[in-house]
């Protein structure tokens, strides 16, 4: 059987009953091969020998404690261990540029120290309350008496994201990762990338700036370059309304031309939003004309495509399981 396109089965010529009676026959084949599925697989029911046959579970057995566990915190010689303590918060997300803290709190201690490591390169970041990298942007904290261990991370950069170890120097060496996620919240101008405005009208520019851990300190509103935030006397405003979703609105009342070209929405730790504004003298420009670039023609190919891989789909599950069948009939008994 071969299908090619509504083009083959209906050509010009065709009337129009034709061409319907063809798709009522492939409608037909259709149906005809989904029924003939359906029976197929009811008829592998009947005959009990399912494939997918598994055994049902035991439940008797749910109530059945885990394998106990020895007591870790002490060692046969009775000296105290050190174990981690309650560090629910180890997957943290920063913000691009903001400090991330990562805790782990140990019980126990003794005179055991605390290491920070990053996987990455295995570069020892603390050691106890000293901070071994050189890379000034690592610090270790801790309070002298409690069980607080931090690694403290100013001005994350994008590359600080991975994982961290927290290790104890036992023998052997205990440890819990940590992952750092470093996420860049982004800016972006709804109106688009490019404006067609009357000269005399309001521009209206709004940006958005989604994926904030925090509300950027500023948003900044550069018109080719040069910021306008402050440029009320031109009848430029800006509004910004900081939360968990910042939205700043630039507004130019009676655009004038001196008014068009780039405009970018620029927060404090956030990639930047742009936009081209052409402030027009005479009429708009005709709108571009999109084209339809789905034809009849193609959606119709395509749901025939779709319609033939169901069919080749079916028959061959039914040929598989009738394999299988006849396998087991021919076995000798
Ligand atoms: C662990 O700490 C989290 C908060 O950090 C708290 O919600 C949770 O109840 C604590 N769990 C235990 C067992 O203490
Ligand atoms: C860790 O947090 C990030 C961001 O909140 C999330 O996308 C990711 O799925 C989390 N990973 C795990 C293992 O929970
Ligand atoms: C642990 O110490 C860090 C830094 O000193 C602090 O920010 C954090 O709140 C402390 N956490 C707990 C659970 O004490
Ligand atoms: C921590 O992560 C590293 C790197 O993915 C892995 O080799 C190591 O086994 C992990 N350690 C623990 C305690 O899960
Ligand atoms: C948030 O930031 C992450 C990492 O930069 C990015 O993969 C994700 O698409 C962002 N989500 C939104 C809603 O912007
Ligand atoms: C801009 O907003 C003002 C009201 O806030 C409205 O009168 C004006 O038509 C808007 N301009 C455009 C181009 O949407
Ligand atoms: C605006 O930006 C585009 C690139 O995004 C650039 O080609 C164009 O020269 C810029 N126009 C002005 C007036 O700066
Ligand atoms: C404007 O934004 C687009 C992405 O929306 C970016 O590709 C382009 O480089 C930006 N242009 C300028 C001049 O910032």
């Amino acid at each position: 059987m071969l299908y090619v396109s509504k083009r083959m089965l209906c050509r010009p010529q065709d009337s129009e009953r034709m061409c319907a009676n063809t798709f009522l026959i492939l409608d037909l084949v259709i149906v005809c091969s989904v029924f003939g599925h359906i029976v197929c697989r009811q008829a592998d029911n009947n005959t009990g020998i399912s494939p997918s046959y598994r055994p049902e579970r035991n439940f008797d057995n749910v109530k059945e404690e885990p394998p106990s566990r020895p007591n870790s915190h002490f060692t046969s010689d009775g000296y105290n261990q050190p174990y981690f303590g309650n560090n629910t918060e180890r997957n943290v997300t920063v913000q691009l540029g903001k400090t991330a803290y990562l805790n782990c709190k140990i019980n126990q201690l003794g005179d055991r120290t605390v290491s920070w490591v990053r996987q990455r390169d295995l570069h020892i970041l603390t050691v106890g309350s000293y901070t071994y990298t050189s890379d000034q942007r690592f610090k270790s904290l801790h309070l002298e008496g409690t069980t607080n261990w931090t690694l403290k991370i100013q001005y994350t950069q994008k590359q600080d994201a991975g994982i961290y170890e927290c290790q104890i120097s036992t023998e052997p060496k205990l440890s819990l990762n940590y992952t750092l996620n470093v996420v860049v919240a982004k800016a972006v101008i709804i109106e688009g990338e490019k404006l067609y405005i009357q000269s005399g009208s309001t521009i209206n520019l709004t940006c958005v700036i989604n994926n904030n851990t925090s509300p950027p300190i500023f948003v900044f509103w550069y018109h080719n370059g040069k910021m306008i935030n402050y440029e009320t006397t031109k009848g430029i405003e800006v509004v910004t309304d900081k939360g968990p979703t910042t939205v700043s609105k630039l507004r130019i009342e009676n655009a004038k031309l001196s008014n068009s070209g780039n405009y970018s929405c620029s927060p404090s730790y956030a990639y930047s939003a742009n936009i081209t504004v052409h402030v027009l003298d005479g009429d708009k420009p005709a709108a571009m004309h999109h084209g339809r670039h789905t034809s009849q023609g193609t959606v119709i190919t395509y749901n025939i495509v779709l319609l033939l891989t169901t069919w080749i789909l079916a028959h061959t599950l039914c040929l598989e399981t009738n394999f299988e069948r006849s396998g087991t009939w021919n076995q000798p008994s």
